[in-house]
């Protein structure tokens, strides 16, 4: 996907000297072009966009070495990390990236930019995007690379969630809890082998002192589940809001886990900075696949920035939250 890289090359210094507006009617046609250009590339790569129709699947499907030797065949040009080897790696990034627009937005959308290319995740759960963040990242490099949830004209509500993936995507879908706007996104992926994964992310209510709104948060982690339940293979990640000492355990069903605890046991673990709380988690149900490793990124200030905070200045993150990286193997 070489020349996808030189197709957007529009600096952040060029998006801070635009007006609000500019960009996003920018993001718009980027965003187009982008749906065309991935397409086109998709279609000449390994994972065929038509996979997700009928005869072709029947097709790829009807045996799963043919479907991985085809891979090996097949000249895919990616920098990402995909090789046709018997067992695949699969990255999933979540990051709540902080709505907060006063606080050096491009240069953290910049730096968490920087992390995507670092460790480029096939998947990517996003929460907190406001439209003009949404703007910044079209303008990115790195974006060319992703199908997303959201197309531009449905840059609605003053911040959302998002699915990005590098793989192929199905079908993306909402729910929205009963008890609230906000909703779980899915997206049903492709991996080139006969077992689909469904990912999904969400932001559950947050907590407000003194009750921590618990119930509400626990009414959609348990809505989630279900609607889960039935799924063999599933990572489902993002920012719970989840505090142990208020909420209790996770409601998890036994073919459930949380990878964080199952592979760092003992370790804290923090995704939140002010304070230390492991609010964001990754769920994983996966009868197909295992989990090979999970970590914390984004964990380094942003050199040279600093901003006013309960009246002294403060180091700037990427975002108030840290990334989580979760890595499956099939
Ligand atoms: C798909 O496979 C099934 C069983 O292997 C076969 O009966 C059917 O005709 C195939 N459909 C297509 C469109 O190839
Ligand atoms: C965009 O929004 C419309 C209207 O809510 C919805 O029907 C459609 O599925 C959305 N498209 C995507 C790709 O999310
Ligand atoms: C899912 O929700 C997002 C954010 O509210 C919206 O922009 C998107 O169009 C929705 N997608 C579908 C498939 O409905
Ligand atoms: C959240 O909890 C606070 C009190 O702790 C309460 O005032 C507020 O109504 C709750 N919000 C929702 C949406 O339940």
């Amino acid at each position: 996907m070489g020349n996808s890289k030189s197709r957007s090359s529009q600096t952040s210094t060029a998006i801070s000297a635009l007006k609000v507006g500019a960009v996003i009617a920018g993001a718009a046609l980027l965003a187009f072009g982008a749906v065309i250009a991935g397409t086109a590339l998709l279609a000449f790569g390994a994972w065929s966009l038509s996979s997700s129709s009928d005869s072709s699947e029947n097709k790829s499907r009807k045996d799963g070495v043919l479907d991985r030797s085809g891979f090996e065949l097949q000249d895919h040009k990616g920098d990402d990390g995909y090789h046709a080897t018997a067992s695949r790696l699969i990255k999933v990034m979540s990051y709540n990236v902080w709505f907060r627009e006063d606080v050096e937005v491009i240069r953290r959308m910049e730096a968490i930019g920087q992390l995507i290319q670092k460790h480029s995740p096939d998947i990517i759960f996003f929460q907190e995007i406001t439209p003009y963040i949404y703007a910044i990242f079209c303008n990115s490099q790195w974006w060319q690379l992703y199908e997303c949830s959201v197309p531009p004209e449905n840059v609605t509500k003053k911040y959302f969630c998002m699915l990005l993936s590098k793989l192929p995507v199905t079908t993306f879908s909402n729910k929205s809890y009963e008890n609230s706007i906000k909703e779980i996104c899915l997206a049903k992926v492709d991996v080139g082998t006969n077992n689909h994964l469904v990912v999904a992310t969400t932001h559950l209510k947050s907590p407000n002192p003194p009750k921590m709104n618990s119930s509400k948060r626990i009414a959609q982690a348990e809505e989630a589940m279900s609607l889960l339940k039935n799924l063999p293979n599933v990572v489902f990640g993002g920012d719970m809001n989840w505090d142990e000492s208020s909420d209790g355990p996770f409601p998890l069903d036994e073919d459930w886990v949380d990878a964080w605890t199952e592979l760092r046991p003992g370790k804290d673990g923090w995704t939140y900075l002010r304070p230390q709380k492991r609010l964001d988690r990754f769920l994983c149900k996966l009868r197909d696949f295992k989990i090979i490793d999970i970590e914390t990124i984004g964990k380094k200030a942003i050199a040279g920035l600093s901003y006013h905070h309960n009246s002294m200045a403060d180091r700037v993150y990427p975002s108030d939250h840290f990334g989580l990286l979760l890595t499956i193997s099939n």
